[in-house]
């Protein structure tokens, strides 16, 4: 009944719920890009929902995404709205259990390890991996009897969450990660996987199996990654070329060394933040190049023509060669505009904050005002598939990346002003206010962003030149119901081995 009051003109309007707390939390939950697509028709670009509990207002498009990306962190928090969920995975002082500025600074140092000159070398160890997997996985099998003819299947989200965490511990994690990759770690990323679900983020600490299972896993996870440590000193192993090493030999701005926990606590993090997100981009791509065999087979000549050899087969791809793909490019970019991995970008209002006008307040002399100890969210999955801002919104194009001549159409790459470093795939977005922005912006932006895009293309082209694919079934929708975005379950693709791999 109170929402039917006259409101406060100077809050955003509220989305008109029936269940007091629980607000709209089925239809946020099941949809939310349809979800704040209805609530728009409705309400304009700003608008409160209430989400068990918490006020959320959402500020829709370019505009919005930049309110909340480039909003001042003292206000504009992440800690407090992402805290309760990472903390009890990734563990102590890491992430959003230090302040800001300490996360600023470990984000720092795990850049300074992701140089170059490592995406040289994981180039070969990624293509291996997904190789060596191939040749030994039973989902494989008839890619393994060498019979070009015959017709297998696999799961995708599957196959391709495995391949990611195979080739992230052959490079990210480290030898020791690598080889540790057996039953028992699994389990232990499952439980702390398991620990990383809506419920969880609504109640940190529940006395509930999977939330003692998250906090074994932790501790067990933890003292593994401090062991490896403890033995790299005690057994002077430098292993120099990778992150662990990196952050063993770096400093706080104060001098301090960084404890060996927190290097533990900031590779799980990595481990955990790289995983979904890069797994279910590639499945998705593999999902629209089976529905698209014109497409692979475009990537797939692609291949032949950089890296072919006379007789059939092809030779090893380089860094410097693979960022320069086109077509790879354009797949890569546009499965990450319709497939956005992160659906919801959300910060805890500290301060009383005025949303500028040109966002959607109704008048002149109207402003709204979001309250402190409300939370912002901003929705890039929505703008990135938005008909107002894109011809032909919802269709995976991959033409839209391309000039006429089939070539990156380079007014749309961008280059890194910091770094100098033109991060070849080009997906690197410096400002907050774009309508396209799969890897975030401003002060949490991703820092996996070039190693993922290496990684993912690297899984792609090695499938692509090994197998053709074909979709078994209709196109899957996307899954809501995790914290990521990922295709629902079950969906097969059927392959057979090509002639020359
Ligand atoms: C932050 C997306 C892969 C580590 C982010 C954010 C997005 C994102 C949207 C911003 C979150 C926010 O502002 O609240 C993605 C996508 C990926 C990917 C789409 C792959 C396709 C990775 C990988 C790693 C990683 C491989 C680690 C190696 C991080 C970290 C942050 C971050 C450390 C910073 C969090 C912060 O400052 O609050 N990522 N990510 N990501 N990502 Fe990624």
């Amino acid at each position: 009944l109170s929402q039917m009051l006259p409101r406060d003109r100077s809050l955003p309007p509220l989305v008109f719920h029936w269940i007091p707390w629980f607000g709209s939390a089925a239809q946020y939950g099941q949809d939310p890009v349809e979800f704040f697509k209805s609530c728009r028709e409705k309400h304009g670009n700003v608008f409160t929902f209430i989400l068990l509990g918490r006020r959320v207002t959402v500020t829709l498009g370019p505009k919005g995404n930049d309110f909340v990306f480039g909003g001042k962190h003292t206000v504009v928090a992440a800690e407090e709205v992402y805290g309760p969920l990472t903390t009890p995975v990734f563990g102590k002082d890491v992430v959003y259990d230090c302040p800001n500025e300490v996360l600023m600074e470990q984000k720092k140092f795990v850049k300074v390890s992701l140089t170059t000159d490592k995406f040289r070398d994981y180039i070969g160890m990624v293509d291996d991996e997904v190789t060596q997997f191939l040749s030994t996985d039973p989902a494989f099998r008839t890619y393994q009897m060498d019979d070009i003819n015959e017709w297998g299947s696999f799961s995708v989200y599957k196959t391709l969450a495995e391949m990611t965490i195979l080739t992230a511990a052959r490079t990210l994690q480290g030898k020791e990660i690598r080889e540790n990759m057996t039953k028992g770690f699994a389990e232990l990323y499952a439980d702390l996987d398991h620990g990383l679900t809506p419920l969880h983020w609504m109640f940190s600490n529940l006395p509930l199996p999977s939330y003692r299972k998250r906090d074994v896993a932790h501790e067990k996870m933890s003292q593994f990654y401090q062991n490896i440590l403890r033995n790299r000193r005690n057994n002077n192993v430098g292993y120099e070329d990778d992150v662990m090493a990196s952050l063993m030999n770096q400093t706080y701005r104060d001098g301090r060394p960084i404890p060996d926990h927190e290097i533990a606590h900031m590779m799980i993090a990595l481990l955990m933040a790289g995983q979904h997100t890069s797994s279910s981009t590639t499945s998705w791509v593999l999902l629209h190049l089976a529905d698209r065999p014109d497409i692979a087979e475009q990537l797939y000549q692609e291949q032949v023509k950089h890296f072919g050899l006379p007789g059939g087969g092809f030779r090893e791809m380089t860094y410097d060669e693979l960022k320069k793909l086109p077509i790879l490019d354009a797949v890569i970019r546009e499965t990450l505009r319709c497939h956005a991995p992160i659906h919801s970008i959300m910060r805890y209002i500290r301060d009383d904050l005025p949303v500028p006008q040109s966002l959607g307040a109704p008048s002149e002399d109207s402003v709204y005002v979001v309250p402190k100890g409300y939370t912002v969210l901003a929705s890039p999955a929505l703008s990135q598939m938005d008909p107002l801002i894109w011809k032909d919104a919802n269709t995976w194009d991959t033409t839209r990346w391309l000039d006429a001549a089939g070539m990156a159409a380079q007014a749309k790459r961008e280059y890194d002003e910091d770094t100098k470093v033109d991060f070849g795939f080009g997906l690197v977005s410096k400002g907050t206010e774009s309508p396209y922005l799969p890897f975030g912006a401003g002060r949490h932006r991703c820092i996996g962003e070039q190693f993922a895009i290496v990684q993912i293309g690297t899984i792609i082209s090695t499938i692509v030149r090994k197998i053709e694919m074909r979709l078994e079934g209709p196109f899957p929708k996307p899954d809501y119901s995790s914290m990521m975005v990922v295709p629902q379950q079950p969906c097969q693709i059927a392959y057979r081995r090509r002639k020359f791999d």
